[in-house]
C-alpha cells in the first residue's frame, strides 16, 4: 500500500442493530500506517474509534474485559489486509480485517497530554453532521507505550454488521487518561435531543470455543515476558492535516 499524503477523516458512526444503537468518534487513518502479523500478514490502517461508558452511572465503556474487569474505555484501530487493496472489498472477505485495541485507565489527575488536540476538538463536533479539521495529530503517541505485548483471537466486529472476520489484537499495556479526560469523551458528543451519547459499547460475547492467545504469559496479577511476534510499523504522522468529521448513519 503506498501512501499519498491524503486527507483524514474523522467522524461519528452510529448504527442501529436491532434495538441497540451504536455510535462512535472515528479518525481516518493514513494507509502508511500498517501493521504485521507474525505469519506475515500485512494489515493497512483505516480507521481508528472509541468506546466509553459514562452517564449518571459512570459506567465502564470498554468492550473487551480481562479478568471480569471492564476498562473505562476502549479504543479500535481498524485494519484491513494489504493483499485486498482497499477496506471496502477486505471487509467482505473471511481473512479481510485486523482490529488493533486499546484500553483505557483513568490515572486521577496525570493529564495525558498526547490526546489534549483530539479531545480540544470534540467540542466541534458534538452533532451528528458537523466536521473539523485537525492538524499535526500524532497517532503514535496516543497509542500505548508498550506495544510488544497482546491477546490475538479471531471474532467479529463489534458494531453492525458483526462480520466474523476480525483477528483482534488487544494490546497488554493501556494508555492512560486522566478522570477529566475520559469525562470529556463521554460528555462531548450529542444527540439531536441534547441528551449525551453514552454507553457505546457491545455486551460481551461468549467464547464459543476461541482461543485467545497471548504473546505473554499472563499471570492474573502479574505479566511476564516471552518476547514479541508482532512488529508495528507505525509511521510518525506530524504537521499533517487531519480532517475530523462527525457522520450518522444508519
Ligand atoms: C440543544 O442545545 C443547543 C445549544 O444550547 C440549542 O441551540 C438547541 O436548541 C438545543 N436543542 C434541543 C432539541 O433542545
Amino acid at each position: 500500500m503506498q501512501a499519498p499524503l491524503t486527507l483524514l477523516s474523522l467522524l461519528l458512526l452510529g448504527a442501529q442493530a436491532g434495538q441497540h444503537w451504536t455510535y462512535s468518534v472515528q479518525i481516518s487513518l493514513r494507509p502508511t500506517m500498517h501493521m504485521e502479523a507474525a505469519d506475515g500478514t500485512k494489515y493497512v490502517a483505516e480507521q481508528m474509534h472509541f468506546h466509553w461508558g459514562g452517564g449518571a452511572s459512570e459506567i465502564s465503556g470498554s468492550e473487551h474485559t480481562i479478568d471480569g474487569i471492564r476498562y473505562v474505555t476502549e479504543i479500535h484501530l481498524v485494519h484491513y489486509n494489504s493483499k485486498y487493496g482497499s477496506y471496502d472489498i477486505a471487509k467482505d472477505e473471511p481473512d479481510g480485517l485486523a482490529v488493533l485495541a486499546v484500553l483505557v485507565e483513568v490515572s486521577d489527575y496525570a493529564e495525558n497530554t498526547y490526546y489534549s488536540k483530539f479531545l480540544s476538538h470534540l467540542s466541534e463536533v458534538r452533532y451528528s453532521g458537523q466536521s473539523t479539521v485537525l492538524s499535526g495529530l500524532n497517532i503514535q503517541d496516543m497509542l500505548p507505550k508498550d506495544l510488544r505485548y497482546y491477546y490475538s483471537y479471531q471474532g467479529s466486529l463489534t458494531t453492525p454488521p458483526c462480520t466474523e472476520n476480525v483477528q483482534w489484537f488487544l494490546l497488554a499495556d493501556p494508555v492512560k487518561l486522566s478522570k477529566s479526560q475520559v469525562l470529556k469523551l463521554e460528555n462531548s458528543l450529542l444527540d439531536s435531543q441534547n441528551k449525551t451519547l453514552n454507553n457505546g459499547y457491545r455486551s460481551t460475547q461468549h467464547l464459543n470455543g476461541r482461543v485467545v492467545e497471548t504473546n505473554f504469559i499472563y499471570h492474573p496479577n502479574q505479566q511476564s515476558v516471552l518476547g514479541s511476534e508482532l512488529q508495528f510499523h507505525l509511521t510518525r504522522i506530524d504537521n499533517n492535516l487531519e480532517y475530523f468529521r462527525r457522520l450518522l448513519n444508519r
